[in-house]
């Protein structure tokens, strides 16, 4: 392999810059910028990590892994119409997309970090390539992504339903099939992008992606019931996805409603609301009745606009897979949320190790689309095998330059798989073994 700028290695890995960096400050490599190029040593050494960890990150066994909680989680995860329709298509690749996981990360344990490859890989060489970017205040601002957690039966597709309901355009109102946990709804606040996520407890890898994802972490919390198990779950990932939160006390048309005690309860979790002198924004709601709702989408307008939302249509394109599903009739349809550039009819997409090209886009409310910008979530047709949730997905120019990144990436996961191998070897060699 020869040398590979950081960004390039990046986009074919499907990983951020910003991880790729810290992976080399990890190694103690030194860099100037995204474009210093990498040897080979330390390209092995960064798949070897990420592979590590993608491992260490997908449960082998247990919760998402075994056949009974995967089917609901999935399902679960589609809104209404799609559930009815062909439950036993869209368990399918969901079984498939954690036997995909599981075998592409090829399940080493974290211990098995090589030491000798972060010694060998000390060498880095920084050639720098001139990087022409816009100007931040060039680019323009995006709609928010807003993804909705909590614990089960706290009241989240309630909410979105009462937000869709009463503000989405009239054409939408006659019982349009909702294809995918995405959607974009036009508030009163202008258009905002949601994602609803599971609350069953069974379904932690979906809510960690969903986090992931989003510009914002709406933490739905039934006044009625507090805090529970799955709301401190989906703290943590918001939290650990960095993303700013916003508490919904759901639920205050109940008699039981008690919404000085889910503000208390929130204090202990270290989510001090601003009337109790902290800084967490916890709004009081009911998806039943609507109050509050305005509220709601007030303070996230107002997030937004702090977080300062900016893509570029212009630029090159990157997203997200949220879902995949096989559907009977039509073949692979893939969810994907454009994070940045424009997506168009046509385009070839490479996805961890597949790509596809874009035969046909619905929006989220299945209408067909022929271009999709930043923010916006598309079912695409296209695609072969149905791509994992959560991988990135990139764009190539054409079938060549398609087949051959995903060539590169089958590449180098076998050069670390086998380079692991001989790890091995030789250590039950120098075992005796
Ligand atoms: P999962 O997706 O399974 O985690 O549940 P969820 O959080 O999406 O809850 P869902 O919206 O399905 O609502 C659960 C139940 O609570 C339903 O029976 C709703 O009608 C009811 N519910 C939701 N919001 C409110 C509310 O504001 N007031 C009242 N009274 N009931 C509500
Ligand atoms: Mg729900």
């Amino acid at each position: 392999m020869s040398k590979v700028r950081i960004y390039t290695l990046a986009k074919d890995l499907g990983v951020e810059n910003q991880k790729l960096l810290e992976i080399l400050d990890s190694l103690g490599v030194a860099y100037k910028s995204v474009s210093s190029t990498l040897d080979t040593e330390t390209v092995e050494a960064i798949s070897g990590i990420l592979a590590e960890e993608n491992a260490g990150g997908t449960p082998a066994s247990g919760e998402t892994a075994a056949p009974a909680t995967t089917a609901p989680d999935v399902q679960q995860a589609q809104p209404e119409g799609t559930q009815a329709a062909a439950p036993q298509a869209t368990t399918t690749p969901a079984l498939k997309d954690d036997v995909t996981q599981t075998a592409s990360a090829s399940a080493p344990t974290p211990s098995t970090t090589s030491p000798s490859a972060v010694s060998q890989s000390s060498t880095a060489v920084a050639t720098e390539a001139p990087v022409s970017e816009a100007p931040a205040s060039e680019i323009p601002h995006r709609s928010p992504v807003v993804t909705i957690m909590g614990h089960v039966d706290h009241g989240k597709t309630s909410l979105l339903d009462y937000i869709r309901k009463t503000k989405v355009a009239a054409k939408e109102a006659g019982g349009i099939t909702q294809h995918v946990g995405a959607f974009e709804a036009q508030t009163s606040k202008g258009r905002i992008v949601f994602i609803d996520t599971p609350g069953h407890e069974a379904f932690t890898t979906i809510r960690a992606r969903g986090a992931n994802v989003a510009d914002i972490a709406i933490i739905v919390v039934a006044a009625d019931d507090s805090i529970m198990p799955q709301t401190r779950e989906a703290i943590a990932h918001a939290q650990a996805a960095k993303v700013p939160l916003i508490v919904a006390i759901n639920k205050i048309d109940l008699p039981q409603a008690d919404v000085d005690r889910v503000k208390t309860d929130l204090t202990m979790v270290n989510l001090v609301p601003e009337d109790f002198g902290g800084d967490t924004v916890v709004v009081a709601v009911s998806a039943k009745t609507g109050e509050g709702v305005e509220d709601l989408l007030e303070y996230i307008s107002l997030t937004a606009e702090l977080e300062d939302l900016r893509a570029d249509p212009k630029g090159e394109f990157s997203g997200v897979v949220i879902e995949s599903k096989v559907d009977r009739q039509s073949g692979v349809l893939a969810t994907v949320m454009v994070q940045q550039g424009t997506l168009h009819v046509g385009d070839f997409l490479v996805v961890g190790e597949t790509y596809g090209k874009i035969k046909a886009m619905t929006d989220t409310l299945g209408g067909r689309i022929k271009s999709a910008g930043p923010s916006t979530p598309v079912q695409i047709l296209g695609f072969s095998e149905a791509p994992v949730s959560g991988d990135k997905v990139a764009s190539a120019t054409n079938e060549h330059t398609a087949r051959e990144k995903v060539s590169v990436r089958v590449d180098t996961r076998r050069t670390v798989e086998e380079a692991r191998a001989q790890r091995k070897l030789s250590l039950e060699e120098m075992m005796g073994s």
